[in-house]
C-alpha cells in the first residue's frame, strides 16, 4: 500500500511516562477505510500507543501522521478536529453528567441535535435514557455512550482501546455491530481487543505488540488465533512500573 493510501501513518514513535520508554520505533499505517487489529499481551504497550496517536500523551520522537499531514506537534482537540477520534480506556465519559450532556459535549459545534438523533438511532437504549446520569447505566450501555463519540464526531479514523471489556456476550455483539457499521460508512479503524478471534474477524491487517515494539504485522487473512498467541509466547509481559 503506498503512503497516499493511509489515512493514519505512525513513523518511528517513542514515547513513555517519566524515566519510562514504552514505546520505540513503532511503525504503523491503515489505509483509508480499513481496519487495523493491535494485538498483544497486557502491559505490552497498546494504550500507550492510542494515546500516543491521539494526543493525550506526547510522542518523545518519530511522527504522527493524519491524511497525509504530520500531526505530532498538535494537541488532541485539534487531531479530533481532523478526523481522529479516540474511544479510550477507561471509556472516557462523564459519569456525573446526563447521557444527553455526554453527547452534546462529543457533538461538533452546530450539529448537537443531529448527533444525538444518530446516536440513539444506533443504539434506542441511550434514546430512553437521555435525562439518566451516565454513571448510572449498565457497563453496556456506558460502552454505547463510550462508543457513540465514534459517531457523533463524524471521524475519518478511530481508535478503540478494549471496548469489550467485561461486556457481556450479547452486547460485544452489539458494539460489534456498530463497528462494522462504521467501517461499512467508510470510516477507518484501529482496535485495540482481547479477544483476538473477535478482532480477527474485523480486521484487514493485524499488528502484534510486544514490550512496546511491533512484534509481527501483516494482513488479517494470514494469521490465525493460534499464530497470535506464539506471537504474545515470545513477547512476556514487562515488568511492570507503575
Ligand atoms: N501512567 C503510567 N505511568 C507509568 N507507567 C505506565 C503508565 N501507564 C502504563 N504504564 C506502563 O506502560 C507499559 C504499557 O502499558 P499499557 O500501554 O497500558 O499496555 P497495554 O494497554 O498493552 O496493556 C506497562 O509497563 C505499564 O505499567
Ligand atoms: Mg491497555
Amino acid at each position: 500500500m503506498s503512503a497516499r493510501d493511509a489515512v493514519l501513518r505512525v513513523e518511528h514513535l517513542e514515547a513513555g511516562y517519566g524515566e519510562t520508554t514504552v514505546l520505540r520505533d513503532v511503525t504503523l499505517e491503515v489505509p483509508a477505510q480499513g481496519v487495523l487489529a493491535i494485538l498483544g499481551p497486557n502491559g505490552a504497550g497498546k494504550t500507550t500507543l492510542l494515546r500516543a496517536i491521539s494526543g493525550l500523551l506526547p510522542a518523545r520522537r518519530g511522527r504522527v501522521g493524519l491524511d497525509g499531514k504530520d500531526v505530532s506537534r498538535r494537541s488532541a482537540s485539534e487531531r479530533v478536529r481532523r478526523g481522529l477520534c479516540h474511544v479510550p480506556d477507561p471509556r472516557g465519559i462523564f459519569p456525573s453528567l446526563t447521557v444527553r450532556d455526554n453527547l452534546v459535549l462529543q457533538a461538533p459545534r452546530g450539529s448537537v441535535d443531529g448527533s444525538i438523533e444518530k446516536a440513539v438511532g444506533m443504539f434506542p437504549r441511550l434514546g430512553e435514557r437521555l435525562d439518566q446520569l451516565a454513571g448510572t447505566l449498565s457497563g453496556g450501555e456506558q460502552q454505547m455512550l463510550a462508543v457513540s463519540r465514534a459517531y457523533v464526531q463524524s471521524p475519518k479514523v478511530v481508535l478503540l482501546d478494549e471496548v469489550s471489556m467485561g461486556l457481556a456476550p450479547n452486547i460485544v455483539d452489539e458494539i460489534f455491530a456498530f463497528l462494522e457499521r462504521l467501517r461499512e460508512e467508510g470510516v477507518a479503524l484501529v482496535v485495540v481487543e482481547q479477544f483476538v478471534h473477535r478482532a480477527l474477524a474485523i480486521a484487514d491487517a493485524v499488528a502484534v505488540i510486544g514490550r512496546g515494539r511491533v512484534v509481527a504485522e501483516g494482513p488479517a487473512a494470514g494469521f490465525t488465533e493460534n499464530a497470535i498467541f506464539e506471537a504474545y509466547a515470545g513477547v512476556a509481559p514487562q515488568e511492570a512500573t507503575a
